[in-house]
């Protein structure tokens, strides 16, 4: 995709610049040509601007503007100053008159621009070319001309051109010059004719009568020189010989005026346009160029007019060939771009096509790789897909077999639990049992209970699983039966003084049920409503028909400890296990129970509120339409089948039976005391049990109590749940331990979890014994001892010299801390005899008790009994190494009385003070 994207882009880039390329060549004008003629209404200047257009349409490159002044010198100016504002590259300029346009030409030279004078002059040199005639030559060519027509001798008329310009002042030069060697000539009269044939006839016909016997006229042009003609011929008098200046070869010019002898002759006198034109692009191409291009020029009469009228119209007609041939040659030249443009195109298309052939052919190339590789991919896929149905066909026979284990040996559970229970309910009837025996028998039975109905319900749920387990249900009266299963509860909610009670609007509701399942249902909704609802809740049950008629609904209301949200959400999943840590059932119940309902074509929901409590609820279709054939029976229901679940589902659910501690023989006066933090209240009673004829026990069912116990009673032994509600063993452990009242306290962690990382997070936390149940209660029994006698052995060791020389290494560090900041209390207090143990309390911050506890414990003495034999080991050191009487030395080691000291000494070493230091 993005190769394709990227050669399409690169390809229109190639495609635009190749069109865009030939546009160009299209000619760009190079040279921009400012052209200022003074006047345009006569043939000579028409010509002119002619013959520049023809050169110019051979130089593509340059393009000409094109002024003219009307022969206004002021408009000139204004006119040049207009084209240098348009930055002409060069100016070509024929000045109307030399002055007036003198200083705009100066300064468009002096400002860099090249200047051409055409034709008439300017006053000055600063200018880069002049092409034109020889007007000075032309002038005295006439007059030499004139000389010989007339033979030297007659009178003049001269028609001027305007004064101040140059060819008029040139001409009038040498027509003047010429007559110098011919006395004979005169000027009789000088006309200005200001180059115009109308202001010329004008003129002239004003003084024409005046001179009666002018043999000839030199006008400076030939329109002057017609118009005198014309003069002349109008008065009917005798026609002078008439000269003109130009020789245009066109109809009513002078060549026409010669030819038909309207005039004598004229003075061949060149435009120069194209001469102009040529420079300019030599001077603009930096080529060689003349400043000064004089044109030829020649005398045009009777004589050769014919000859150069051929000439002409030769030139004339080779010039309209050339015409021609341009024109075809543009033709062909658009021809040829017309083609050019078209080649273009005809290459672009085929570049486009070898391109998109080339993407086409590497498209296919890349196609048939791709499908190679999908190929080999597919035939991957198919390969692990048949991996994976033989894996799974693998797993499901593993399945399959393991669940089938599972079942037979969940059915062979059953049997030696039924033996047991035989022998144990036969037991449990023998008066003769002890207190205790009756307790331990109780448990063993409710247990035994416990796992003959998770066997059941697991059995059940295999049943449903592999399609066993079909509807039996056959019509019963709904009520009886819902109030029948109440029944089982009533010694129960009485202990527990639960509001257990049945309403109903039906005497009697039919509904078509089997009775062996929905036994169960009701049993397991009615054991779960025990199990969360407090002593004194209320249970109720509502049986009733639904408003439309059509459905049972049978509710369970409790107002127990309820559940959240999530709970509420995943009540019904197998295995889900709820949010109490100590009301966690096995997660089969509820499930089975939908399972169960849903083999009715019925429903059950839940509707519950955290601490407010919980509504199940059941409908089942009334009549029959909706079952099978094969789902229905006509066999009646069994009572005793009733019984199996009655036991099943109610006997754990009686109010705990916990051991009184008045229990004969128990000794009250116990060495060690034992704090068991548990919150199962069997699991506490049954160890409290055990150990009570030894140990003082003190109990706690949370994290919260069991602080309190701790800081209080200082005991000499905690064991503790790992799992406990309030704070988890693990933080209580912890707290109890970095406590420096409590510190000392050796702890046995209990934990259902085997999990070695459990074992290392519980040591971390400084427990000193972990044990995973199932425990050996002897195990744990012979723990404690050993933990108590090396604690005893410790204290021992402390003992057994002074305190100073603790060796504290077995210690914890607080510990560590605590003796020495007792000890080093005591020694620094010796002779004060005010020294009490309330100031080692403040010092040490534990209370009176704490103290005592913790002392005892670690150092197996009496507070009191630790500062007075400090006393008297310091008391027998000074004895024997300084020289002090016996009653200074009293003094010092804190006795008020030596006396006292004495009786005290001898009572705990056998000898007086002073008998001692004698020795
Ligand atoms: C045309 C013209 C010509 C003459 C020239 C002199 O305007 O009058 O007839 O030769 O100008 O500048």
């Amino acid at each position: 995709m993005s190769f394709s994207k990227k050669y399409y882009t690169s390809f229109w880039i190639i495609l635009l610049f190749f069109i865009s390329g030939c546009n160009l060549q299209s000619a760009h004008k190079r040279y921009l040509i400012g052209f200022s003629q003074c006047v345009e209404s006569d043939a000579w200047r028409k010509t002119m601007l002619e013959e520049m257009k023809r050169e110019l349409s051979f130089h593509p490159e340059a393009k000409l503007i094109y002024r003219q002044a009307d022969g206004n010198s002021q408009k000139q100016i204004d006119q040049v100053k207009e084209l240098l504002s348009q930055r002409v590259d060069i100016l070509i300029i024929s000045p109307n008159e030399a002055d007036p346009l003198t200083p705009i030409v100066e300064e468009a030279f002096n400002t860099g621009t090249p200047v051409i004078v055409v034709d008439r002059k300017i006053s000055s040199t600063l200018f880069t070319a002049y092409v034109g005639g020889d007007n000075y030559q032309i002038g005295k060519m006439a007059g030499e001309y004139a000389a010989s027509l007339l033979k030297g001798k007659g009178n003049i008329i001269e028609i001027t051109g305007l004064p101040k310009s140059t060819p008029a002042i040139e001409r009038d030069s040498g027509f003047v010059d010429a007559f110098k060697n011919y006395p004979g000539l005169r000027i009789v009269k000088k006309v200005n004719g200001e180059w115009y044939k109308q202001k010329a006839k004008e003129e002239l016909s004003k003084i024409v009568d005046s001179y009666p016997d002018v043999n000839l006229v030199f006008a400076h042009n030939d329109m002057m020189a017609y118009s005198a003609y014309e003069v002349y011929k109008s008065k009917g008098s005798p026609k002078p010989q008439i000269i003109g200046v130009d020789g245009l070869p066109c109809n009513g010019c002078g060549m026409q005026f010669v030819s038909d002898k309207l005039i004598t002759a004229t003075m061949l006198y060149p435009t120069g346009g194209e001469e102009a034109i040529r420079i300019a692009l030599q001077i603009l191409n930096k080529e060689n160029f003349k400043k000064d291009n004089i044109l030829k020029t020649t005398v045009l009469d009777s004589t050769n007019v014919r000859i150069m009228q051929l000439q002409a119209t030769k030139v004339m007609s080779q010039q309209q060939s050339i015409e021609r041939q341009k024109e075809m040659l543009e033709e062909q030249g658009r021809i040829y771009r017309n083609q050019r443009t078209f080649l273009y195109i005809v290459v672009s298309i085929l570049v486009l096509a070898l391109f998109l052939g080339g993407i086409t052919f590497y498209s296919l190339r890349e196609n048939r790789k791709i499908n190679k590789k999908l190929q080999l991919q597919n035939l991957e896929i198919s390969d692990q897909k048949n991996q994976l149905e033989e894996m799974s066909a693998k797993a499901q026979a593993a399945n399959e077999a393991k669940v089938a284990f599972f079942t037979n040996i969940s059915h062979e559970f059953r049997t030696p639990l039924t033996l047991i229970l035989g022998p144990l309910e036969e037991l449990l009837l023998n008066n003769k049992n002890q207190y205790n025996q009756i307790q331990n028998l109780n448990l063993i039975h409710k247990n035994v209970i416990r796992l003959l109905r998770l066997i059941n319900q697991l059995m059940d749920f295999r049943k449903i699983e592999v399609d066993k387990m079909r509807l039996r249900a056959s019509e019963n009266d709904i009520v009886a039966f819902v109030s029948d299963i109440l029944q089982s509860y009533k010694s129960i909610a009485q202990k527990r003084n639960i509001d257990l009670r049945m309403f109903t609007n039906e005497r009697k509701l039919d509904v078509w049920f089997d009775v062996n399942m929905l036994d169960k249902v009701i049993f397991n909704l009615l054991s779960n409503a025990f199990k969360f609802t407090k002593d004194n809740g209320y249970i109720h049950v509502y049986v009733n028909k639904s408003e439309n008629g059509r459905e049972a609904i049978i509710k369970v209301e409790d107002n127990g400890i309820g559940m959240s949200e999530n709970v509420v959400k995943s009540a019904f999943d197998l295995f889900f296990q709820g949010e109490y840590d100590n009301y966690k059932g096995s997660g089969l119940g509820l499930a089975l129970s939908k399972d169960l309902i849903k083999l009715h074509k019925g429903s059950i929901t839940v509707v519950s509120e955290k601490w407010k409590g919980t509504t199940f609820e059941i409908h089942l279709s009334l009549g029959n339409g909706h079952l099978e054939k094969e789902d229905m029976t006509e066999i009646e229901v069994v009572p005793s089948v009733l019984y199996e679940d009655e036991k099943v589902y109610t006997l754990d659910l009686g109010a705990e039976q916990v051991v009184k501690n008045e229990i004969e023989g128990i000794k009250k006066n116990k060495e060690y005391s034992i704090l068991i933090i548990e919150d199962n209240a069997e699991l506490r009673s049954f160890l409290k049990n055990k150990l009570q004829s030894e140990y003082e026990i003190l109990e706690a069912e949370n994290g919260q109590s069991a602080l309190q116990e701790a800081f209080n009673t200082v005991p000499d032994l905690i064991i503790c749940d790992v799992v406990i509600p309030g704070k988890d063993g693990l933080t209580l452990v912890n707290i109890i331990k970095t406590d420096i009242r409590t510190s000392h306290i050796p702890i046995i962690l209990l934990t259902g979890q085997t999990n070695i990382e459990h074992q290392i997070e519980g040591m971390k936390t400084m427990a000193d014994v972990y044990i995973t149940k199932p425990f050996n209660v002897q195990f744990l029994e012979h723990t404690i001892k050993s933990l108590l006698s090396n604690r005893a052995m410790l204290k021992e060791h402390f003992t057994s010299e002074l305190p100073a020389n603790l060796k504290t290494q077995t210690l914890g560090k607080l510990d560590k801390k605590f003796v020495s900041e007792f000890t080093s209390l005591v020694e620094s207090n010796l002779s004060n005899e005010e020294f009490s143990v309330e100031d080692i309390c403040r010092s040490v911050g534990v209370s009176r008790v704490q103290l005592y506890r913790k002392v005892k414990a670690l150092l197996n003495l009496n507070v009191n009994d630790y500062i007075l034999n400090t006393r008297l080991q310091k008391a027998k050191y000074l004895l024997q190494h300084e020289e002090l009487s016996i009653s200074e030395i009293a003094y010092k080691v804190g006795f008020s009385s030596p006396a006292y000291f004495s009786t005290v000494f001898k009572s705990k070493f056998g000898v007086t003070p002073k008998a001692f230091k004698e020795r």
